[in-house]
């Protein structure tokens, strides 16, 4: 695939990751792709770099417009490998060039590639000319990491953000408007609740910066570039970074010999008897990282295990693990589980999600096979809870 203009001199160069599967535990089903951006003017520019295995792939879009010996600057937003993993084999090919990175990326560029990388350090706010052209810099710590920087190009009105607005897909298509919206959609809402749902505050600083400018295009890291769904993408952005939730509810469960699920099935009951929308969320067939997406927008979550060997099913586990260091905030929870005889899984439950700071609901917990009037009085008493 050729390199695509998005702007009169500014090409898209990156690499499509078509079989990516596994993002570190997050799963993308529709692969990815790694965005970086040449900027052909009196000083050559490229803006990130792809993950390792995609650099030849990069090299010969780049190829197709200059010769990459030509590179004067290369700009890394951000030191994750999926972005700066190029660089090195890319100053081969461009001995003369500098890196521009943050003070927090020298620090981390250094750590993954030695100290002898040419680096020349920008802080927020900085500009460098390179034609008829400038660069700014706008410092995003923890969007992603604490290196994380976007750059700007006024001149033309291009936001380059690195991760923030992302999405995994890998497509042929490379705008927004070429693409459906609603799969993006989903997608740029999986990435925040896997990726940057930690850091709400971060990212509110960051769209009163995005705000503060004019902006035709954002071109992102990851995914499909913005150009028609900018107003959109940053309204959602902002009700994610303020966990602003619909009455919605998620019941998240793995059962050992049916009689959690029972329970599951029953609290699902309650909460649409209730008036709220209901998942329930088997974890023997839903990935954490998609439990992630609907709990994004959910308001109510419901965690249960039946106890095993004291404690909890691994994917019960796993997933109350996985969903604690993303911290989501402002949710309404209850925990519940079947139990033989000692009755620790709940108790397990109950605990992280008030370390969550969640409010919580109710504390379910039934021995061995929960009969059907047992099952009618723990659902109209959840009801109660829920009025
Ligand atoms: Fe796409 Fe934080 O790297």
């Amino acid at each position: 695939m050729n390199p695509v203009e998005i702007k009169k001199d500014i090409y898209w160069v990156g690499g499509i990751d078509w079989d990516l599967r596994n993002f570190h535990g997050y799963s993308t089903e529709r692969g990815s792709t790694y965005n970086a951006y040449l900027i052909v003017d009196d000083h050559i520019t490229l803006v990130d770099t792809v993950k390792h295995y995609l650099f030849d792939e990069m090299l010969e879009r780049i190829c197709k417009v200059i010769d990459p010996a030509k590179i004067k600057y290369i700009i890394s937003n951000h030191v994750e490998m999926d972005h700066s993993g190029s660089i090195p084999f890319l100053l081969e090919r461009c001995p003369g060039a500098t890196v521009i990175t943050s003070p927090n990326g020298e620090k981390g560029l250094k750590m993954h590639y030695g100290p002898n990388m040419p680096l020349k350090v920008v802080n927020n706010g900085d500009e460098l000319k390179i034609g008829k052209r400038s660069l700014k810099f706008v410092l995003m710590p923890m969007v992603h990491w604490p290196d994380s920087m976007a750059t700007y190009i006024p001149e033309e009105k291009i936001l380059l953000p690195n991760d923030a607005f992302g999405q995994h897909i890998a497509s042929s298509e490379r705008f927004d408007d070429e693409f459906p919206w609603e799969i993006l959609k989903h997608e740029a809402a999986k990435y925040y609740a896997n990726i940057v749902l930690p850091y709400g505050r971060q990212v509110n600083k960051a769209l009163e910066a995005v705000k503060a400018i004019p902006v035709d295009i954002i071109g992102p890291s990851h995914g499909l570039i913005l150009r028609s769904k900018i107003s959109d993408m940053i309204k959602l952005y902002g009700d994610w970074a303020n966990n602003v939730t619909a009455r919605k509810a998620i019941v998240v469960y793995d059962t050992m010999w049916n009689s959690t699920k029972k329970i599951a099935l029953a609290i699902h009951e309650a909460f649409l008897d209730s008036g709220i929308n209901a998942r329930l969320l088997n974890l023997e067939t839903n990935h954490i990282s998609d439990i992630m997406t609907e709990m994004l927008y959910a308001e109510y979550i419901a965690v249960g295990s039946p106890t095993l060997n004291n404690g909890l099913l691994p994917a019960v586990s796993a997933f109350l693990t996985y969903m604690k260091g993303l911290a989501p905030k402002n949710r309404k929870a209850l925990a519940f589980g079947s139990y033989g005889w000692g009755g620790q899984s709940v108790d397990e439950i109950d605990k992280v999600l008030n370390d969550c700071g969640f409010q919580m609901l109710d504390k379910i917990k039934l021995q061995y096979v929960p009969l059907e009037g047992v099952l009618n009085d723990m659902k109209n008493k959840l009801k109660e809870v829920l009025k």
